[in-house]
């Protein structure tokens, strides 16, 4: 991983035209993705994880999406008012997007390896031979079995686990600089998952990707997180490396959250809940928009909205809680008690990714 950022996110506001009025779904996000490594998302359902990636491929509806500021950076220009054509360019072959249902991105009117062969002829210029034989090695890379044969089936007759290797065959044909990955995994079995994970970490290792994982498993973004951004509300609430995000945590939100995801070891029935819900994006209330639901919330909490408070160079929050005058908090007991649990995860996944990287590295 080198320090140059491949994407930059500036102030980004994302709102939706709908009959009860203007949901202000994105509000302010400014975040940076460096050259090889992996930027996870996390935040509840609803706080705008998929609109803010989705607008750096530019896939938001057209009829009823309103950038309302912002921009996002690659390569000297902003993705948000370059031309169609231009954009196009780009979407799909220097930043692929891998969703959570295979079957709404695949064209199930295609055989398999043909869409993975069709933007390498487009973007590449390979041949039709060469880019069907590209597609087969690259199928058996994903671990997509007899793929002589089965690159000419169609969505339809491969397994979910396959459509979505098949999915990410697509997505890295083009070898994208930048890959975006929307709970890729959520809906497939633990060993494929794994499997798919660690892929994904190989390829980043070989190809220098950059990679931006939306995910509700605390265990992924232990195995592939180096840096976490935790959104609320339209916003991002707290940045920094996955070390700082899970030993030192500094929003009341953060905390929660870290407590109310599921891993493998901890079980739904365990976890903790964040009392009451996001506030309505209709109307997104005056001050911290999480302080209805914070127990530690300041008066000014009601007023006025934080800053992003500085706590390392890599690490901020957005909470009054490190204003210099505010009173020390300490998460509370609960949290504290899975804190232990998750920490000892995170150490444990840690290591496995080291481990892995070793065979990696052995093997050229
Ligand atoms: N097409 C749409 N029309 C209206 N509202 C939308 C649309 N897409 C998303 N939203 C709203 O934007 C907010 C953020 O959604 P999203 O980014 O999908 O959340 P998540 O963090 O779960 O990915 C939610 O309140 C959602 O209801
Ligand atoms: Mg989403």
């Amino acid at each position: 991983m080198d320090n140059t950022n491949v994407l930059e996110v500036k102030d980004l506001a994302i709102s939706f035209k709908t009959f009860e009025g203007k949901v202000q779904a994105v509000r302010g996000v400014n975040f940076e993705l460096k050259k090889g490594e992996t930027l996870a998302i996390v935040g509840e359902s609803g706080s705008g994880k998929s609109v803010s990636t989705k607008a750096v491929n530019r896939l938001l509806p057209e009829k009823n999406s309103i950038i309302e500021s912002g921009q996002i950076l690659f390569e000297d220009k902003d993705l948000l008012t370059i031309s169609d054509k231009e954009m196009q360019k780009i979407r799909g072959n220097d930043i692929a997007m891998i969703f959570q249902d295979p079957m709404t991105s695949l064209n199930p009117t295609m055989q398999v390896g043909r869409q993975i062969a069709e933007p390498m002829m487009k973007h590449q210029g390979l041949t039709k031979e060469e880019s069907t034989q590209k597609a087969i090695e690259l199928m058996k890379l994903v671990g997509i079995k007899n793929p002589q044969q089965t690159h000419k089936h169609y969505p339809h007759q491969f397994s979910g686990g396959m459509r979505q290797r098949g999915m990410i065959a697509i997505s890295l044909a083009c070898e994208p600089k930048i890959l975006i990955a929307d709970e890729p995994t959520t809906a497939l079995d633990v060993t494929i998952q794994a499997q798919i994970l660690n892929l994904m970490n190989d390829l980043k290792k070989d190809l220098d990707t950059s990679i931006i994982f939306i995910t509700h498993d605390l265990g992924v973004v232990a195995q592939m997180a180096d840096r976490v951004a935790v959104m609320y509300a339209g916003q991002i609430v707290e940045i920094g490396t996955a070390d700082e995000i899970f030993y030192n945590p500094m929003h009341p939100y953060t905390w929660g959250l870290l407590a109310s995801m599921p891993t493998l070891d901890i079980h739904q029935t365990d976890l903790y809940n964040i009392p009451g819900s996001p506030p309505n994006l209709l109307h997104p209330p005056e001050g911290d928009a999480f302080a209805p639901r914070n127990e530690f919330a300041l008066a000014i909490d009601f007023e006025k909205e934080p800053e992003m408070f500085k706590v390392t160079d890599t690490h901020y929050a957005k909470t009054w809680l490190l204003h210099p005058e505010a009173p020390s908090v300490t998460p509370p007991a609960e949290v504290v008690r899975r804190k232990q649990k998750y920490e000892r995860l995170y150490a444990e996944k840690k290591n496995e990714r080291h481990v892995g990287g070793e065979v990696v590295g052995s093997r050229g």
